[in-house]
Order: structure tokens, then sequence, then C-alpha cells
């Protein structure tokens, strides 16, 4: 039974990866979460699987490195899967050393954990370990010409201070495998969206306003791109690389999905009116009357695009869900799980909502 450390599970992408990878393998392997819980870390995510016997969570500190290393000793591990990190770009451009510290420091606490646990005395590492470091389209830059794309060999040129500590961490990945031949992956992805994705972020943003009347924010001129990938297509594609991909590559993974902003929130708008039900008091609130136009983003990027070519034909992932069905899949888990949504947004959320959008 091959036993798997996951950083990050209880947030967005990482807990969606736990689902998948359970759903998928059921009790052929282990899981267990490292997360610190910060305010986009929630247990909640993983309710329904919380009482498995694979599965184990563990409340620590991706940069202590004693409690790291600690989860390696009492634990054979195989597989690394590196998600834990500060994730909003608006966050990171009024507080830039968390992201430093919890992007840099605490990947480079995750490669040494490993790497003291897998080495062998001759410096060759034990047989079969792998980590996976999931990384972001933002550290390829901007994209100006509709016909450019972001391949794995585009320069890194990251803008805001988020997707600089991603690249930073990137480079220290990089490192370890040029330099110790550390048995690793990257792979770098475009924008995600999907059930408990936390509503900093536009999509269950815009979501979670439309259905309560309240301004949808539109920054700039509301034509920045996106490409935005079903979050289940994501950690399809993670764990296809890890089994499937060459060790030491860096894989792109997209959505082949681009759209404006502007286009984003219509379709939303659109979607909200027909699946909300006739006698729904809701269905009077979400209109197109609610969207305003607000400062732009400081240093925003105005196009991401990544060019999924390679992952495709080495290892025959696509993207499968299409963003007209992604979204209704994603709106229908809203409406589900309005709890959810009161919980995560209560507290803190208010404080950070009218600090950001004031
Ligand atoms: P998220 O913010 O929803 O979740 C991050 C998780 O990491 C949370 O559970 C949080 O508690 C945990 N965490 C933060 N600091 C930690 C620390 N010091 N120690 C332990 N745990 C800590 O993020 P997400 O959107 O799920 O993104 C996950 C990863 O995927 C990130 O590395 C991000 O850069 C990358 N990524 C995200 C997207 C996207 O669209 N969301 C796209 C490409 C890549
Ligand atoms: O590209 C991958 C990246 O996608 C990930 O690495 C990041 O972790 C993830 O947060 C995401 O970054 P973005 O900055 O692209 O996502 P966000 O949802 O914050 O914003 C998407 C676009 O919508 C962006 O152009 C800014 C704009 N926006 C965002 C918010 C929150 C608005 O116009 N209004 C808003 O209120």
């Amino acid at each position: 039974m091959r036993t798997y450390l996951v950083t990050g599970g209880a947030g967005f992408i990482g807990s969606n990866y736990i689902h998948y990878m359970f759903k998928k393998y059921d009790n052929e392997i282990r899981i267990i979460n490292v997360d610190v819980l910060t305010y986009a870390g929630n247990l909640e995510n993983l309710k329904d699987i919380e009482n498995r016997e694979n599965y184990s969570f563990v409340r620590a500190d991706i940069c202590d490195a004693e409690a790291i290393a600690k989860v390696f000793e009492e634990n054979d591990i195989d597989r690394v899967v590196h998600f834990a990190a500060e994730s909003h770009v608006d966050r990171s451009i009024k507080n830039p050393e968390v992201f430093v510290k919890t992007n840099v420091l605490g990947t480079l606490v995750m490669l040494n954990c490993a790497k003291s646990a897998w080495e062998l005395p001759d410096g060759t590492f034990k047989e079969g370990k792998k980590f996976l470091h999931v990384s972001t389209d933002e550290v390829y830059g901007s994209l100006e010409n509709e016909d450019e794309f972001f391949y794995e060999t585009t320069p890194y040129a990251p803008h805001s201070p988020y997707s600089a500590s991603k690249a930073s961490s990137d480079m220290l990945v990089r490192a370890y495998m040029d330099t110790y031949h550390f048995p690793a992956n990257i792979t770098n992805c475009s924008n995600n969206y999907g059930p408990y994705q936390f509503p900093e972020k536009l999509i269950p943003l815009i979501i979670n306003n439309a259905l309560q009347g309240k301004d949808l924010p539109v920054y700039g001129d509301g034509k920045n791109v996106r490409d935005w990938l079903y979050v289940a297509d994501h950690a399809k594609a993670i764990d296809m690389v890890q089994e499937q991909g060459r060790l030491f590559e860096t894989y792109n993974i997209g959505g082949h999905n681009e759209k404006q902003n502007i286009e984003i929130i219509n379709i939303i708008i659109e979607t909200l009116q027909e699946m909300l039900p006739e006698d729904d008091e809701r269905r009077k609130l979400v209109t197109t009357k609610l969207i305003k136009y607000v400062a732009d983003r400081k240093g925003h990027d105005k196009r991401y695009a990544i060019a999924p070519d390679k992952i495709k034909a080495e290892i025959g992932w696509y993207p499968e869900t299409m963003f007209k069905d992604g979204i209704k899949l994603t709106i229908k888990w809203f409406f589900e799980h309005e709890d959810w949504m009161k919980h995560v947004t209560s507290g803190d959320y208010q404080k950070y909502y009218s600090e950001m959008y004031k």
C-alpha cells in the first residue's frame, strides 16, 4: 500500500485531490494530510472521508522542520504531493512576508525532510519515492498577444509577490533535482475552479455575492484573461504526472479555456438565473446590474494561457470538463453547501472583505 503525504490538503485543490484519490484508489493507498489550517484551510472540506482508516490528519506548519521530519520518521512515505502555500495574489500584494515564508522556506523544509528520509548512504534515493511540487502558470508572467502561450520552456517572469514566491519555490525544487538528483516533478497549472474554493477568488466570490444581491467587483476593465480548469481535472493530472510522467520533468496543466473576467461574470449570472428554481426569491437579485467596476489590482497580469501539449503527448491527459458543465457542477455544489459558505464567510472573512473592497 502506497503512503502519500499531502501538504495543504484541507485547502481548495488539496481537498479535491484527496477526494479524487480515495475515489480512484479507495483502500489501496494511505493518505496523511499535513496542514496548519490557515484561514484557507478547513477540515469541513474533508468531513466525509475523515473517519477512513487509511486517512490521517496532522496539524503542522510546513516551516516547522521538526514537525515535518517527525511525520517522515513515523511513516514510510512513498509520495509527497506538495500543495500547501499562501495562494491569493491580492493578499500577497498587501502582505508579502508570509508568502516568502510559507511558499519558499516551507518548500525548502519539505524538500530537506523528504531528502533526508529517502536518501541512501551512496547519495542515490530509495526506489519508487517521488515528490510532486504543485505550482502555477503565474510564474511565467503575463502574455500580451493572442497567439502566445506558456510552454514548459517559457522563461520565468513573475510579477506579484505570490508568483515570485512560487517561482522561487520552483527554483528550489529544480535545484534539488539538478544537484542531488532528487526524485521530483513540478506541475504548473492555470486557474482552477470548483467545489470548496474559498470565496476570496473570483468565481466563488461572484457566485456568493450574486446570490445575496451584492456588488460584483470587476478589477480594471474586466478584460484580463485567465485559463480556467475544473479542479477534478487538475487532481487527475497530478496523479497521472506522478504515475506516468518522467521524473525531473515539468508539466504544464491548463484548461484550453481562456476567458475574460467579465465573460466569466456574465456566464455565472446567466447560469444562476437558469439554475435557480422559479419560486426562489434570489432570482430577482441576480442581475447584471450588480456588476461594479472597481480599482484595478496592482501589477495586474493581462493574460495567462497554458499550452498543455507536453502532458497530452507524453501522458495522455487533457482537460475533460467543458467550462459550461464545470460551472454548473460548481454552482450546484454551492447550492447544496450553503452552510459551508456561511461558515467560511463568517468572522475574519468579513474583515478581509471590507478592507479589500472598501
Ligand atoms: P488554498 O489557499 O485554498 O489552500 C492552501 C492550503 O495550504 C490551506 O489548507 C492552508 O491551511 C495550507 N497552508 C498554508 N500555509 C501553510 C503552512 N505554513 N503549513 C501548512 N499548511 C499551510 O490554495 P489552493 O488554491 O488549493 O492552491 C493549492 C496549491 O496549488 C498552491 O500551491 C497554489 O500555488 C497552487 N495552484 C493553485 C491554483 C488555483 O487556481 N487555486 C492554480 C495553480 C496552482
Ligand atoms: O493562474 C493560477 C493562479 O490562479 C493560482 O496560482 C492562484 O493561486 C489563484 O488564486 C489564481 O490567481 P488569480 O489572481 O488569477 O485568481 P483570482 O480568482 O484572484 O482572480 C482571477 C481574475 O479575476 C484576476 O484577473 C483578478 C480578477 N478579479 C478577482 C477578484 C477576486 C476581479 O476582477 N474581481 C475580484 O473580486
